[in-house]
Parts: structure tokens; sequence; C-alpha cells
């Protein structure tokens, strides 16, 4: 077998904390998991090796992929849902890294503030992984990153960009992959759903080096034109109250992903989303919050979710590989 932990014993807790070259590295190693995988070859590179999935928060594909992602690499895997465990209501962040660490291999975090993950990083002596923060969403981007390359042979140059509230982890960790990557970044909201400012700085500082671009725009036509990527995320994410629906609603309706935002972009534009996603009523909070404010759809249209250049689903097994990379290499 190959050596393949090229980060042995390092955090996976946000993008700034890699280089370009180590991120192009993950990425086509979960290219060739997956290629493994597909092809049925044994591919047990942590045999006999344990680890913890903490979530603070409710997940499909995050869970999935770290646990089925474990077991194709021939790990064990313990699951602490958001009541299970005595994080944060009896035991701090970091008691709790100094205990797991002393049972398992590597453990998976997903919570709130970025700040929890960072704690729990430093105090662990083994590889934490960031499940998704409030602020960072590190493995959805190699996911994201993994797809787009294979539908468009590159990362450098693509014009990439994001529809809606670009504030939170997704806009945050998609700008910062965008820059490490050589791509071309949009942000397109209203300027108050820009990402933070600091941020962006940082962001500009990298593309300098890598000849990606950084740019905010409020006009969804100049942002769109020419585009290769269009991705958008939910306008309400994980932890927020209920309250900010109506603000969002009617500040973000215009940046809805629909048809005619798809005709403004290249015609071979390729359509994405993290997911879960409101594109129709078929949810107790689409339908809920659909009928309430008398809308169909929220951040895409059904017709653009489900149409051909929709390539979500692809992106959400694409978290399988990847997440199996990103443990493979650090454990
Ligand atoms: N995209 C994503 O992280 O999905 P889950 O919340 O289902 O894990
Ligand atoms: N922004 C979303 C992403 C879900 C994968 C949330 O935090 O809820």
């Amino acid at each position: 077998m190959k050596k393949v932990n090229f980060l042995k014993g390092k955090d996976f807790l946000k993008l700034l904390d890699f280089t370009p070259e180590q991120i192009e590295k993950l990425i086509d190693l979960a290219a060739d998991f997956k290629k493994m995988k597909k092809e049925g070859k044994a591919h047990k590179y942590c045999e006999g090796k344990n680890i913890a999935l903490i979530f603070e928060k409710t997940s499909t594909r995050t869970r999935c992929s770290f646990e089925v992602a474990a077991y194709d690499l021939g790990m064990n895997v313990t699951y602490l849902d958001p009541t299970g465990s005595q994080i944060g209501k009896k035991e701090s962040i970091a008691d709790t890294a100094r205990v797991l660490a002393s049972i398992y291999d590597g453990i998976e975090y997903r919570g709130y503030g970025q700040e929890l993950v960072e704690e729990l990083a430093k105090y662990s002596k083994v590889p934490v992984w960031n499940g998704l923060t409030n602020e960072f969403h590190p493995t959805q981007i190699l996911a994201d990153f993994l797809t787009i390359k294979e539908h468009l042979g590159t990362l450098r140059g693509v014009k990439f960009v994001y529809m809606g509230d670009a504030r939170y982890n997704m806009g945050n960790s998609l700008m910062v992959g965008c820059a490490k990557m050589g791509m071309n970044f949009v942000a397109c909201a209203p300027k108050k759903y820009f990402p933070d400012a600091a941020l962006v700085a940082e962001c500009k500082k990298i593309a300098e080096e890598t000849g990606a671009t950084i740019t905010l725009e409020e006009c969804p036509e100049k942002a769109l034109s020419g585009a290769d990527v269009i991705y958008t995320d939910v306008w309400v994410s994980m932890g927020e109250p209920a309250e900010v629906w109506e603000e969002r609603i009617r500040e973000l309706s215009p940046y809805r992903v629909d048809t005619e935002k798809m005709k403004m972009a290249k015609d071979s534009a390729v359509f994405m989303h993290c997911l879960p996603s409101f594109h129709d009523l078929k949810t107790q909070v689409g339908r809920e919050i659909g009928e309430k404010f008398g809308i169909t759809a929220m951040e895409v249209t059904d017709e653009v979710f489900e149409s051909d250049a929709s390539i979500v689903f692809e992106e959400a097994e694409n978290r399988m590989h990847t997440i199996k990379a990103v443990m493979a290499a650090t454990l």
C-alpha cells in the first residue's frame, strides 16, 4: 500500500491552515479512493483505528460520510449526538478533548463557533476534523472542488459565483478555497450579506499569490456573466433563530437561483449546493415557511435543482470520498 498520510498528526479545522498543494493532494487522494471504491478494491489504510464523531448540530451527509469512510478505511466509529454526551453541559471542551484523545485516534466535531473546534484541537493529541462550524465547513469545500474538477477538468481560472448569504460557513469557506486554488470567486448578495471584511482582505492577499480574484457584487447580471459554477446555500443556517426568515426572504429573494439567473451564466454552467436545500415544499420547514410567506422555493427553484445543470447529488457523494482522504492523510 502506498503512503497516504502526508499530513500525519495534523488537524483539519479550516482551509486557511493548508497550502494549495496540500489541498490539491487531498482532492487527488479522494479521487484515488473513489476509483478504488468503484472498482471494489479494498483500501483499509487505517485498519484497527477508532474515531469519535461529535455532532452538536444535526447532519445527514457529514455523519454518514465520516462513518462509511471510516469503515472503508478499516476503522471503528462512535457517534455522539447533540444530546448523547456531557460536552459543554457538564464537561468543558478542553477536558472532553483530553478524555477522547486518550481513547480514540481521531475526533470529528460539528458545532457552533469555530473557537470550539479550535479549542478541542488545542487540547487533543490526536487529529481533530471540523465537520462544520458557524464560520467554516472545510470538508464540504473539498467535495465541491473534486466535483468541479470532475466536470470542468480544472479549478484554476474557474469563475465561481456564490449567490445569497455569503457571511456564513459556506460563503466563507468557498471564498477561502477559491483564493487558495486560483479561482475567480464572486459573492453576489446585498452588501450586508458580503463576507466579513477581514476575511475578504486575507483572501485577497492569498489571491495575489495564487492568481485568484475575489469580487463582491450586488448585481446578479454582472456577477453571473461568464460564470462556470453557480453555488447557493440555505438562507437560514442551523442555530439561527426562526425570526430571521422574514428578513432573509425579503432581502435575498432577488438572489434566488432560478432559470433566468442560470441563463445569465455560461451555457455550460453547473449548479451546486452543499444541501440540504429548500427547493420545494416537501420538508417540514420548507412547508411551514413556504405557506407563511407564500413562496414555493427559497434559495433555488425546483426547476434549477432538478435540471441537467444541477450536480448536487454527485457533490453529496463526493463528501464521502473527500472525508476519507482527510482521515487517511492525517492519521
Ligand atoms: N452538506 C452537509 O454538511 O450536509 P449535512 O448537514 O447533512 O451533514
Ligand atoms: N449554512 C448551512 C450549511 C449546512 C451544510 C448551515 O450551517 O446550516
